[in-house]
């Protein structure tokens, strides 16, 4: 069911507040949204479904332990370009994952003024068949308002429906939560902030820029 985690873990608070911080350079800023990818990753990592193995050690004894049967079961979408730092992290969690990409681009001109709305242009899908006992993870690392990542679910659901779905952003809104809460309320957000405002060109506000260009280069 639909759910929004919030990771309040100081070191994901920390890395959060070095990407946000302006003088922070490109290569820092990428390093940190790998990190803290692969803490989200550790963090759903919590919620997946966990068995009692017991294994054999090399002095011959028994000893319980555990096996989490989920990680043979995720797919991993990143949305082009930003998620790809955040991906790189959540890969050293999810080793064994089926990877898709999608390529979604805001159409500027498309904007209303006065509306948080934009019209999403996507320009290439790949995506592995998803399964129904598999856990879908969408990475896109600033869900302002919802239109990128509700675009891309729409794309991303014709290849099969997941056992469960979840969307990990570093920075979220309480605009853009709502808003793909009410198209897929099934979803699962994971954030490590839900920042308080959206600009009026669409950026979350105190955010931390353009996180695409802040991690590749940019204008
Ligand atoms: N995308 C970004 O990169 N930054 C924002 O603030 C919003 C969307």
């Amino acid at each position: 069911m639909g759910r929004v985690v919030v990771i309040d873990h100081p070191l994901a608070q920390a890395i959060l507040t070095a990407l946000r911080d302006r003088n922070t350079k490109q290569i820092e800023f990428r390093k940190g949204l790998v990190r803290l990818g692969r803490l989200m990753g550790y963090e759903i990592v919590k919620s997946m479904d966990i068995e009692t193995v017991e294994v054999e050690t090399p002095l011959g004894v028994k000893a319980k332990g555990v096996r989490i049967r989920d990680l043979d079961h995720v797919v991993i979408i990143q949305v082009l370009r930003a998620a790809m730092p955040l991906v790189e992290g959540l890969v050293k969690i999810f080793a064994n994952a089926r990877m898709g990409v999608v390529s979604a681009r805001r159409v500027e001109e498309s904007h209303i003024p006065g509306s948080l709305d934009f019209d999403i242009e996507i320009t290439y899908v790949k995506v592995p068949r998803i399964m129904e006992d598999d856990i879908l993870i969408v990475a896109d690392p600033m869900l302002a308002t919802g239109s990128t990542i509700t675009s891309v679910l729409k794309h991303v659901f014709k290849y099969g429906n997941p056992k469960r779905t979840i969307i990990v952003s570093v920075i979220a809104t309480k605009y853009g939560i709502e808003r793909v809460l009410r198209e897929y309320s099934f979803a699962e957000i994971y954030t490590v902030a839900i920042d308080p405002e959206i600009n009026e060109k669409g950026y979350i506000v105190p955010g931390l820029g353009d996180a695409g260009d802040r991690a590749f280069g940019g204008p």
